[in-house]
């Protein structure tokens, strides 16, 4: 979850360092710092907290150096303090690091025995050390990280500066991702290739195992057996464009507001709406013979597999798996050969779906992904991508990218369904009309923005919400909690409607507001009898639902948000809006950091 940038070149490279973290803020925002090597020196600047102390702390004391190293941080080891901060350096070596070393304990003991002194808390440390160890023995680097590889185990992504050797950068990666940008006369490493947009396009992407010696000259790749091999440089087609924030405030609330268009966007590439057809991007896919599915994401992208369980079970008649990423191989789960594993990430690099998806495939399923980059890991090992084209998301909490994720599994289910003659011409086009409305009911439920902020002063004050919702409302109400907890710090719980009765109606009092996601339509009188349920005992209500539903039973609610009246189909992504707008106000209300919510990163790429 750390981000990585290295340069290697003939011109002082601090600044150009201090651009690719910008880059790479979203995955941490801890602390963050650059090592050079200046003049047969190492030299640090790091700074705690956003990366603009670090940029205060460049501007103060300059750093020269034309081979540098640099990192933000989501912290794992140790506090998010400027001593935590990497990059760790000793005399001989400075070492930036992502994901966990996880025998960093017994290796800390042994060089503390033989020693050595720590200066950090971090598990990182211990690389700087091991490898400067040889190097003073007399080892050349090369050899010293060779050596030093086999005995990290965990997860890592590494990048590693030499004191006597400025035309040298390695970089190794083990479950974390880390590439190699060739540039003119430059090279780079970088943990994506957003990273390196500006520097350059050509990009390598590393395999797992695999360590790199770069030079200014080039890059030679070893696999895990230390063999020689050579990896495909391909053109990332990523502009080095900053996206900026347009007219709003915050990068979330800019993406709640282009959900209309990205959403139409994403089903542009899987609808033929003239033929009423729904097509996938690799149509000769046989899904026919799928007898079982299996979902598995992490948070917001589990809600939208949840979503998506509903409609693969009534559409496609396919029973659905649907698990946690990070507990889905500890359960040992049963999986018949040639099932379909779905996995959904925005990043697709997210550690636990990514183990998830590797663990899929040795059991011989085949591996579909719904992603949002499409050059991630994720969209690299799988046999069916799915590509979501919310464009890239920055604000920590996804939006955008839900309701594309939405768009595309709909699609699939559809697919499927149709894939196994479930689904007649006629049905097929009636689905294609319903989704290729659902961009105009978004822009629909935006018209209710001022109404959503003008009622989130009565959320802003609470210490406890709760969320309902019944069917495909009930992953909608643990999104709508997600989100208001994660950006506002206020407690919030999604809860089944029905559920209530069965312990959580012992929290309602009249501090608690309630949130009730009730679109009219088959399970509306069920779901307002428990909101009545709620109300009867003090509960303060806010019901989200259309014209009629709010009519129907409106009365007596602390508020109503009013959305337009949709199809049971588009209702998810059309009653994601005002759960995120209602997150989004309330958190400004609060002046919380809305797009880097403390304690967050957005991609998790550790265990
Ligand atoms: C919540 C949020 C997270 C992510 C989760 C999975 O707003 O953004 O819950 O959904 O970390 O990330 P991806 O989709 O990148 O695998």
């Amino acid at each position: 979850m750390c981000g990585i940038v290295g340069i290697l070149s003939g011109e002082d490279v601090a600044g150009r360092l201090l651009d690719g973290l910008k880059r790479l803020e979203y995955r941490g925002y801890d602390s963050a710092g650059i090592a050079t090597d200046n003049d047969g020196a190492i030299e640090r600047r790091r700074a705690s907290g956003k990366l603009v102390n670090l940029a205060n702390e460049l501007a103060a004391h300059p750093l020269p150096g034309k081979t540098g190293i640099a990192h933000t941080r989501w912290a794992t080891h140790g506090g998010p303090t400027t001593n935590n901060a990497h990059p760790h350096a000793t005399g001989e070596v400075a070492v930036v690091h992502n994901g966990i070393i996880e025998n960093f304990k017994p290796l800390r003991d042994e060089l503390i025995a033989r020693g050595r002194t720590f200066t950090s808390e971090t598990d990182t440390e211990v690389v700087a050390h091991l490898v400067s160890e040889k190097i003073e023995a007399g080892m050349d680097p090369i050899a010293a990280v060779r050596d030093v590889l086999p005995r990290l185990h965990g997860a890592f992504a590494l990048a590693i500066l030499f004191r006597q050797h400025p035309d040298l950068l390695i970089g190794a990666r083990l479950g974390s991702p880390l590439v190699v940008g060739y540039g003119e006369g430059e090279m780079y490493l970088g943990s994506d290739a957003l990273a390196l947009a500006p520097l350059t396009q050509r990009i390598a992407y590393l395999d797992e195992g695999d360590w790199v010696v770069l030079t200014r000259d080039g890059a030679q790749v070893y696999d895990r057996e230390n063999t020689p091999v050579e990896r495909a440089i391909t053109l990332s087609g990523i502009t080095g464009e900053v996206i900026s924030k347009g007219n709003h405030k915050h990068y979330m609330l800019k993406e709640i507001y282009e959900q209309p268009i990205v959403v139409a966007q994403t089903l542009r590439s899987y609808l033929k709406r003239m033929e009423g057809e729904i097509t996938l991007p690799i149509p000769e896919f046989d899904l026919s013979t799928i007898k079982r599915v299996t979902i598995v994401a992490c948070g917001t992208s589990f809600y939208a597999g949840m979503v998506a369980k509903y409609w693969f079970e009534q559409f496609a008649r396919v029973p659905v798996d649907l698990d946690v990423a990070s507990e889905f191989r500890y359960r040992e789960p049963v999986m018949e050969e040639g099932g379909l594993a779905l996995f959904i990430s925005q990043s697709g690099e997210t550690a636990d779906t990514l183990a998830a998806l590797r663990h899929a495939k040795a059991e011989g399923q085949k591996i579909a992904v719904v992603v949002n980059v499409p050059t991630s890991t994720m969209a690299r090992e799988a046999d069916l991508l799915l590509p979501t084209h919310a464009g890239p998301e920055i604000g920590v909490a996804s939006t955008k990218a839900f309701t594309c994720q939405l768009a595309v599994l709909a699609a699939l289910a559809a697919n499927l369904a149709h894939a196994k003659g479930l689904l007649s011409k006629d049905q097929e086009r009636e689905i294609v009309r319903h989704l290729a409305e659902a961009p105009a009911a978004l822009n629909g439920a935006l018209a209710y923005d001022e109404a959503i902020e003008a009622m989130a002063h009565k959320i802003a004050g609470a210490r406890d919400v709760l969320y309902l919702g019944r069917g495909t409302d009930y992953p909608l109400a643990l999104e709508g909690a997600l989100k208001l907890k994660e950006i506002s710090y206020i407690h919030a719980e999604g809860y089944a409607a029905g559920e209530m009765k069965h312990g959580p109606i012992a929290l309602i009092d009249e501090h608690v507001p309630v949130i009730v996601i009730a679109p009219s339509g088959p399970l509306f009188d069920k779901t307002v009898s428990n909101m009545q349920e709620v109300m009867a005992r003090g509960g303060k209500v806010v019901l989200i639902s259309d014209y009629d539903g709010i009519q129907a039973a409106g009365e007596g609610c602390m508020a109503t948000i009013t959305m337009p009246k949709v199809h049971p189909l588009i209702a998810p992504l059309v009653y994601a809006v005002p759960v995120q707008l209602l997150a989004y106000h309330v958190a400004v209300l609060k002046g919380t950091d809305v797009d880097q919510p403390r304690n967050l990163a957005k991609s998790v790429t550790v265990e």
